[in-house]
């Protein structure tokens, strides 16, 4: 798989978080989340650079010149996102996925470090980018090579994580191959029986019909799943894609995404808001304040 070497660099324009506000009823206290997403940094140890086959070399050092043609650094952008996190008081930082461009030691590295070494708790899910590279992509050596790698910071499990409050669940669901797998959606659908609201966040967005015509401006096809997208006959994503989007009585209250690189704000068939924040490395990220009702 090879994916487009952008020769129009994108416009660096400051950390300006969007905002949103999230209602549910029967609350007993208020929370504020940091959203942050596809910063996709691009960080190499000389030693790593020297080591690669020069294909992947060329290739790594191309993005690399494209998603940090701006930059101050991915470390000083990290921290710069945190001050900003913490200046809206978060309670937990939203990491949707592509934070790192590939599976690289010291992407890997800085990406591990910056979650460790924040005094605000994280919740992270996968993107597409972060668990391979571009001539490895998704195959079963990726999969065995570098989604362990993310564990420690997905609570354990890169497939599904959550954090529990009192009143409120913040659910990761991985679906960075446009799917869902029958064990994680089982587990997924494990966690209504809490009966707690739920706030799902997710890499790729959930098809909303709404969202086609800004998809197909952005990417030429729709990068987004269930439905008339990807994966929309198959019988998990179906499972999923009913509880989440079309079921009336679905717990979740939101569903936070990323990977279009654009900033949306939308309504899932059954009136549950999905929001998707701009890419981080131009300076998008968003405050998403949950509110009692
Ligand atoms: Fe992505």
């Amino acid at each position: 798989m090879s994916f487009p070497v952008y020769s129009e660099p994108e416009t660096w324009h400051g950390i300006e978080p969007a905002d949103f506000e999230v209602k549910i009823r029967g609350l007993k206290r208020e929370y504020t989340f940091f959203h942050l997403t596809d910063l996709h940094m691009c960080e190499f140890t000389p030693d790593e650079l020297s080591e690669m086959p020069e294909e992947r070399r060329t290739y790594e050092l191309q993005r690399r010149d494209f998603f940090t043609h701006a930059w101050p650094g991915a470390a000083a952008l990290w921290s710069n996102y945190i001050d900003c996190a913490k200046a809206a008081g978060a309670d937990l930082l939203l990491l949707t996925g592509d934070i790192i461009d590939c599976p690289s030691d010291a992407n890997v590295k800085v990406l591990k470090d910056g979650v460790r070494e924040t005094d605000i708790p994280a919740l992270y899910v996968v993107g597409n980018h972060d668990w391979s590279f571009a001539d490895d992509y998704h195959t079963p050596n990726a999969t065995a090579m570098h989604r362990p790698k993310f564990a420690d910071i997905c609570n354990g499990d890169p497939n599904i994580s959550w954090v529990e409050y009192e009143d409120l669940i913040i659910c990761a669901v991985d679906d960075s191959r446009h799917r869902v797998f029958r064990e994680t959606a089982d587990q997924f659908l494990a966690l209504f029986e809490k009966k707690k609201p739920i706030i799902l966040i997710l890499h790729v967005p959930l098809y909303v019909a709404s969202m086609e015509t800004d998809c197909f401006a952005s990417w030429h096809q729709l990068l987004m799943m269930g439905e008339k997208a990807f994966y929309g006959d198959d019988p998990q994503v179906k499972r999923f894609y009913e509880a989440v989007a079309l079921a009336p009585d679905t717990p979740v209250k939101a569903v936070i995404t990323g990977h279009l690189h654009f900033h949306h704000e939308d309504i899932l068939p059954n009136g549950v808001p999905q929001i998707v924040t701009d890419k981080g490395y131009t300076g998008g990220c968003r405050v998403i304040r949950v509110v009692k009702e």
